[in-house]
């Protein structure tokens, strides 16, 4: 498929594409992009701890790992009876593992000596000789008397998984840290104009079509005081959210070189999230999940999953349904998910992401800290969401049904047809 075929880009230059306001401004709740209400899940599903990103254990071609009948995760967790807001303070990367993809069981903290004072998102590598590579960001500077904000991206080595009694990962793990912002392509701390920055959730892609190899994060393109941007105006300059790319030239898990980003959104968006890909027929399909409050004045968007697509990895995408939306929350429960996170299962795109909070309408998260303690504690989800369908077309995507909480089908496992499918099929035999 061409670039023209996908749709009108931003004109730019080949490599740099650019989430604009105008294709933003399209962002609407249409039928193909909100997801049904979550309702809890049984209890027995329920984790002992707070868990939110969440990532799954993946081969190097991108698929979901299984090893040995298990599939595997990672989540970012805090103990339950914390409050909910203050979980980013002490995240803990923990994991789970699944012989049926619906009953997760939790193996512990993966590490103990991690860097940062905690651990913010990542994504996980079984690389070919069965090792497992963590990438994560470490948040914070260790050591540090108060809690500090500075991110920088690690990958930790040394991992391996042993099943003869059980499910075991185990280490000795070793850190090393790969990748800090270069000030000119990526914002440092000391360079952000407005809300904090960001360079976090590293996430390992090797390019079916080119062999290469990747690491794509969450980045800020530094836009300086009296720059022309656009148009000049300071208010939506601080709003530069880009996703970052580094290559590892010989495809070692452990060494990257920073590149220049694969898209921004200056003047959009503050915070392209946990940006991954899924590659399929031919097209890049890039997704990042992204809050409401995070887009710039005038630009009205949700918590939501957002998409593009282009030809190649570097290519000059195009957002998804014309606007970039992708999947959103009810209207009437906003914030109930979050964290996106697609991958492929056979002909369908799946969609995983946490279950935040529910049974609240407020306008903004900020309202929820301003509920009673025990209310905040109420209606936080705390686990994962129910797994959404989409059907993916060229630059159309649409939410055809869900699984269940936390269910991540297996290898091969055949999807119960959609009501759609159930009603066609209905009418096949009156
Ligand atoms: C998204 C996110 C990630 C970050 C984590 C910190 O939910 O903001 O970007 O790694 O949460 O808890």
């Amino acid at each position: 498929m061409t670039n023209e075929a996908l749709g009108e880009g931003r004109p730019g230059t080949k490599g740099r594409a650019g989430w604009t306001r105008e294709q933003a401004s399209r962002i609407e709740r249409t039928d193909d992009t909100v997801a049904p209400i979550v309702y809890p899940p049984a209890t027995e599903q329920i984790p002992e701890v707070h868990i939110w990103d969440t990532w799954f254990l993946r081969n190097r071609d991108g698929t979901l790992a299984t090893v040995d009948g298990y599939r595997v995760c990672f989540s970012l967790t805090a103990p339950s009876d914390l409050l909910p807001g203050k979980r980013h303070d002490v995240a803990t990367i923990r994991c789970f593992y699944s012989d049926d993809g619906r009953n997760w069981h939790n193996a512990g903290p993966v590490f103990e000596d991690a860097l940062g004072q905690r651990q913010w998102a990542g994504s996980a590598l079984y690389d070919d000789d069965g090792s497992v590579y963590l990438f994560y960001t470490a948040a914070g500077e260790e050591g540090a008397d108060d809690l500090t904000y500075t991110q920088r991206i690690v990958g930790a080595g040394g991992g391996s998984i042993d099943t003869t009694d059980g499910f075991e990962l185990s280490g000795p793990w070793t850190h090393h840290e790969l990748l800090q912002p270069d000030g000119d392509r990526y914002e440092r701390e000391d360079q952000s104009r407005g809300m904090i920055y960001t360079f976090r959730d590293p996430w390992f892609f090797e390019d079916p079509e080119t062999g290469e190899t990747w690491l794509l994060f969450e980045a800020n393109t530094p836009v300086p005081e009296g720059s022309d941007v656009c148009d000049g105006d300071a208010a939506l300059q601080e709003f530069n959210g880009s996703v970052g790319v580094a290559r590892s030239p010989t495809g070692d898990p452990l060494e990257w070189d920073l590149e220049d980003p694969l898209l921004d959104a200056v003047g959009v968006n503050q915070e392209l999230e946990r940006p991954h890909v899924v590659y399929r027929e031919g097209l890049y399909y890039l997704f990042i999940s992204s809050h409401l409050h995070t887009f710039a004045p005038g630009v009205e968007g949700f918590d939501a999953l957002y998409g593009f697509v282009a030809t190649d990895l570097r290519g000059e995408y195009v957002p998804l349904n014309e606007s970039g939306l992708v999947a959103t929350n009810p209207e009437n429960a906003p914030f109930q998910s979050y964290s996106w996170m697609a991958f492929p299962h056979g002909d369908e795109v799946l969609v995983q992401s946490f279950f935040n909070y529910y049974d609240f309408d407020g306008d903004t998260l900020d309202e929820i800290a301003h509920l009673s303690e025990s209310e905040q504690m109420r209606r936080f989800g705390g686990s994962l969401g129910p797994t959404l369908r989409l059907d993916v077309e060229g630059s159309r995507t649409r939410i055809i049904g869900t699984l269940g909480h936390w269910h991540i089908p297996l290898d091969g496992e055949t999807l119960p047809l959609t009501d759609r499918e159930l009603i066609r099929r209905g009418k096949g035999n009156e």
